[in-house]
């Protein structure tokens, strides 16, 4: 009886969670996010590289047990083979594994999946605030509770490597989407709560022990002329200091004017030694 309920629990737990996924859009971001690649292959692949690159540089003085990628998605920008032989046992944390990288993972006996919101709870906090209480209480917004569930790892897991790929500036893209879509909560409410994600991804980040690669820029161009543009918008809310960041690219995004209409769009990217 006792695992009947076990179970039973779970299976609720599991289906609330993918509820929660599909009405904040995962699914078909996770798709998107593969489709853009293939049009653009070409134009993201020194982005690709400069991250895979900077990743394995960041690796190279860190202790060889245990190494987390979060935002590891389709494994695009992450040197899965190398850490995969540099590293005891790896773990990738993202909301959504798709079957093609589960079975990808499948023939490397030290890589392990796992399915977690990395921002601590504000994707369940978002869903239950509409869901359940239906309101645009900003008190309400405060109090969603971002705890550190340690990226959802085993108990007693340490982390030697801890990744944060290009992941930083999505943290709160689905939680923001809903809640615009939903509430009437103000810009300033919305951003007010952009910022507490980002910052509390980095206080969950493992100080000396982590590297983060992310867009914090990103700029439109008329006709990928670099003299005008159109429009730029700033990604994070958090900020680096100049010994932390490493270097810093531009990242050839969209050319075919699928993602703004107006002109194509480039994101300028950096990466950290947190
Ligand atoms: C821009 S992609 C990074 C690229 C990815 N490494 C790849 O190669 O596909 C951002 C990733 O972060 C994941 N993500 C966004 N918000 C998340 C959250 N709250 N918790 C866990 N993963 C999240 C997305 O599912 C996506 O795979």
């Amino acid at each position: 009886m006792k695992n009947f309920l076990k179970k039973i629990t779970k299976n609720f737990q599991s289906n609330k969670k993918n509820l929660v996924k599909k009405k904040l859009g995962f699914f078909s971001d996770s798709e998107g996010i593969l489709n853009r690649y293939l049009r653009e292959k070409e134009n993201w692949e020194s982005h690709i590289q400069n991250t895979k690159k900077f990743i394995l540089e960041a690796s190279a003085n860190k202790q060889k047990n245990i190494a987390v990628i979060l935002g590891s998605g389709w494994l695009l920008d992450v040197p899965i083979n190398e850490l995969s032989s540099q590293f005891q046992k790896v773990y990738l944390v993202d909301i959504i594994h798709s079957k093609q990288i589960k079975h990808k993972i499948s023939k490397m006996p030290n890589v392990e999946l796992i399915e977690h919101d990395i921002t601590g709870g504000a994707l369940e906090g978002v869903y239950n605030l509409i869901e359940k209480y239906n309101t645009s209480n900003r008190q309400q917004l405060d109090e969603i509770e971002l705890i550190n569930t340690n990226f959802g790892l085993p108990a007693n897991v340490t982390p030697d490597f801890v990744v944060s790929v290009n992941l930083l500036s999505q943290l709160d893209y689905f939680a923001l989407a809903y809640l615009k879509k939903h509430t009437s909560f103000c810009p300033i409410s919305l951003g007010e709560f952009k910022e507490r994600i980002q910052k509390t991804h980095l206080e969950f980040l493992p100080k000396l022990k982590t590297c983060i690669i992310t867009d914090y820029k990103e700029t439109v161009y008329k006709d990928n002329n670099p003299k005008e543009i159109i429009r730029e918008t700033f990604l994070l809310k958090v900020k680096f200091s100049d010994k932390e960041i490493a270097n810093k690219w531009k990242w050839t995004f969209d050319t075919q004017k699928s993602y703004y209409t107006e002109g194509n769009t480039f994101m300028n990217v950096m990466a950290i030694n947190y």
